[in-house]
Parts: C-alpha cells; sequence; structure tokens
C-alpha cells in the first residue's frame, strides 16, 4: 500500500492557499502541482509554496500520472465537472463544500463517486473545528442527557464579498446553500437529518443579489429533537456560527471564534451562591481556536486514503446537506413546511 500522497490543488484563492498550507504540513504528502484558470494566480501560489508545476487547464494537471490526489477549491458551479474528471483520472479528491449547487450535479458526482475506488470527501470544515469536536464529543458521552433542543447559526457579512455577476452572485449559490451549509451540517452531525422544515426569509441589505439575506428555519428532527437554523449575510457583527444544544441534563454554548465553551451542568459546578449550590451556573472549558481548520481536514483525508479507511463526509453526506440547505430555501420562497429529499 502507498504510504505517502503526490497532491495538486485547483483553484488558488486565500481557502486554496489554506489547503496547500495544511498539505505543505503533513509529513505524508507533498503539493507538486498547482492550477488556476487565472493563470497569474496559480503562478503566485506556485511560488510562495515553491511548487514545480503550475497549469492553466485542470485537466493538464489531472493528466499528471505522478498527482494522487486533488483538493478542488473551485467556484462551486464547477465541482461536478472537475469532481468527474479527478475521479475518471484516477485521483482521489478532496472537494470543497457545497458539494454541488443542484440536484443533477449532487447526483452525478455521487455517481461517480459510487463507481470509483478512489476515495472522494467533501470538505465540511466545521467537522474540524475544535469547539464543534468537543461539544459533539460531550454530546455523544451523554454529558447533557437527551439532547431537545439544537441551534446553530451561520452569521457572515458579505459586504464586499459579492459582486452581481460573479459565481457567488448566481441564485442557486444562495446565503443558505453557500454559506449556511456550515451550520447546517453541523446539526445534521449533532443531531441527525431534519425530517420536516419551516422557513422564513427576507431582503432588505443587497438589493442588487436575487436571493434573501436573512433567513430562519425551523426544523424537526429525529428522536423528537426540535432545532433551529439562522442564516444571515448580512448581519453587522464579526463573522460567527454561534451554537446552542440543549439536553436533559445540560446546556452546551460554543461557536468558532471564542477560546472556549460554556458548559451548564449541575454536576460540573460547585459554585455557592448565598449558602445555596448555584444550580446551572457556567462553566468555561477551554477551546483551541482553529476556525478553517485546513490543517485537521487535510491529516483526515490522508489517513482516509494512505490507510483505506472509510470516507465519513462522503459525497452523500455532502449532497444530503445540501438537500436540507435547498428545503429551507424552498420552504421560504414557496411559505410552505418541506420533507427534504435526502435519496442519493
Ligand atoms: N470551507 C470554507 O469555509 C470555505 C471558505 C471559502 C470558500 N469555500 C469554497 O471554496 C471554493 C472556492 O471558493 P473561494 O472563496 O476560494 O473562491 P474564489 O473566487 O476566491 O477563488 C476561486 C479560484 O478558482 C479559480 N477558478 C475559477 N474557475 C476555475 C476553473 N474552471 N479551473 C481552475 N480554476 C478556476 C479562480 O480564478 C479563483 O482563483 C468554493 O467551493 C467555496 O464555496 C469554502
Amino acid at each position: 500500500m502507498k504510504k505517502f500522497l503526490n497532491m495538486g490543488v485547483i483553484g488558488c484563492s486565500g481557502m486554496a492557499e489554506g489547503h496547500m498550507t495544511a498539505i505543505e504540513k503533513n509529513p505524508n504528502a507533498k503539493l507538486i502541482a498547482v492550477c488556476d484558470i487565472d493563470l497569474e494566480k496559480a503562478k503566485k501560489s506556485a511560488e510562495k509554496f515553491k511548487i514545480e508545476h503550475v497549469f492553466q487547464d485542470y485537466r493538464d494537471l489531472l493528466a499528471m500520472e505522478e498527482i494522487d490526489g486533488v483538493v478542488i477549491v473551485t467556484p462551486d458551479q464547477v465541482h461536478r465537472e472537475q469532481a468527474i474528471a479527478a475521479l475518471q483520472a484516477g485521483k482521489h479528491v478532496l472537494c470543497e463544500k457545497p458539494l454541488a449547487l443542484c440536484r443533477e450535479d449532487m447526483e452525478a458526482i455521487v455517481q461517480a463517486a459510487k463507481e470509483s475506488d478512489k476515495k472522494f470527501m467533501v470538505g465540511q470544515i466545521c467537522r474540524y473545528t475544535p469547539g464543534f469536536k468537543m461539544a459533539k464529543e460531550l454530546v455523544e458521552r451523554g454529558e447533557i442527557g437527551e439532547l431537545t433542543f439544537v441551534e446553530s447559526e451561520y452569521a457572515h457579512d458579505y459586504t464586499g464579498i459579492i459582486r452581481p455577476g460573479s459565481w457567488r452572485a448566481d441564485p442557486l449559490r444562495n446565503g443558505v446553500v453557500g454559506g449556511g451549509c456550515h451550520a447546517v451540517d453541523l446539526l445534521r452531525w449533532i443531531a441527525g437529518d431534519p425530517i420536516r422544515i419551516t422557513a422564513y426569509a427576507n431582503h432588505k441589505s443587497f438589493p442588487e443579489l436575487e436571493y434573501d439575506d436573512t433567513t430562519v428555519a425551523v426544523m424537526q428532527f429525529p428522536n423528537n429533537v426540535i432545532g433551529k437554523v439562522f442564516v444571515s449575510i448580512s448581519c453587522k457583527r464579526q463573522y460567527t456560527m454561534r451554537t446552542v444544544l440543549y439536553g436533559t441534563k445540560g446546556t452546551i454554548i460554543v461557536d468558532n471564534t471564542t477560546p472556549h465553551m460554556t458548559v451548564f451542568k449541575n454536576e460540573l459546578t460547585d459554585t455557592v451562591v448565598d449558602g445555596v449550590k448555584a444550580i446551572n451556573a457556567p462553566v468555561l472549558l477551554p477551546v483551541k481556536l482553529a476556525n478553517h481548520n485546513t490543517i485537521g481536514e487535510f491529516n483526515e483525508f490522508c489517513e482516509i486514503v494512505l490507510e483505506d479507511k472509510p470516507v465519513v463526509t462522503t459525497a452523500v453526506e455532502g449532497a444530503k446537506t445540501v438537500a436540507a440547505c435547498m428545503a429551507i430555501v424552498e420552504s421560504a420562497n414557496e411559505l410552505k413546511t418541506v420533507e427534504p429529499d435526502y435519496n442519493f
């Protein structure tokens, strides 16, 4: 079995350089080629990371025999074409989220991944954020009892990020599918696939865009858990994914930008107020900050490939997250309750 991965990265943005750094730091992988339709950007990354092979056409990168795997960091609209081509060229693939923007594209990628003997992983990066990982572990250990209510938000002011006519302005790449998929994936990971969704949205901040900028979705999860996702691409605050998990025995408040999580649980506290033991006093647990943890994500990808382990965030998993997001948008647009279709 192979013990080392030669990698290529397709797309050379700031996010892509996060992936390049992750490959550079992994002792079992080497970045040997980069590609961008904008050759100057590819050359800049190549110079920064001392990479020999630079391409403008991703097909030339895929034609390199010595490349074992690729990271796809291009606009969501081209994931289908590049992901399928990479699998068919015999490469392992780590593809950025969201998997794709429509059902047809997701089904095509899922099919190609099923037909290939190579690994295909979707970069649901919030699953590698230390605070969220720890929260999931606490829930699984039963530390807060049975889940009752879960909520997460994607609050990210896109001012200056979206230009009309750019790929991010595509109505299919709305705020819920494009960025809100992080919060939706987080809740799916912790509480399972939402069964029914009712959402409301408004559109006040970016009249030049064809999609809403603020959305709230109420969801019914399995095991009688209820939940809520809030997505705002126009909120005037720091980018944060505040997440609260309520259980029968405790509550966890965690986000991706605070170096601690807050846990409320009687057994965890010795706080005494006026001679009476405080109920539900907060306990702060330190958390490492690593918001876009490309290193954790790539390390797992590398391990999965080199040790032939099963992929966790498979194409189907990525598709289910987008399906839930699409159901939120449909519910808000048509003012009806929607049951997402997870049949991939
Ligand atoms: N995980 C996260 O938190 C996170 C954050 C940002 C972006 N993303 C995802 O990463 C992907 C890229 O987003 P970005 O912010 O880097 O976008 P970007 O627009 O900043 O960069 C995309 C790059 O791809 C290049 N490109 C476009 N079409 C190409 C093609 N056909 N072949 C090769 N290169 C091509 C562009 O020239 C550009 O350099 C998207 O899927 C996005 O949703 C994920």
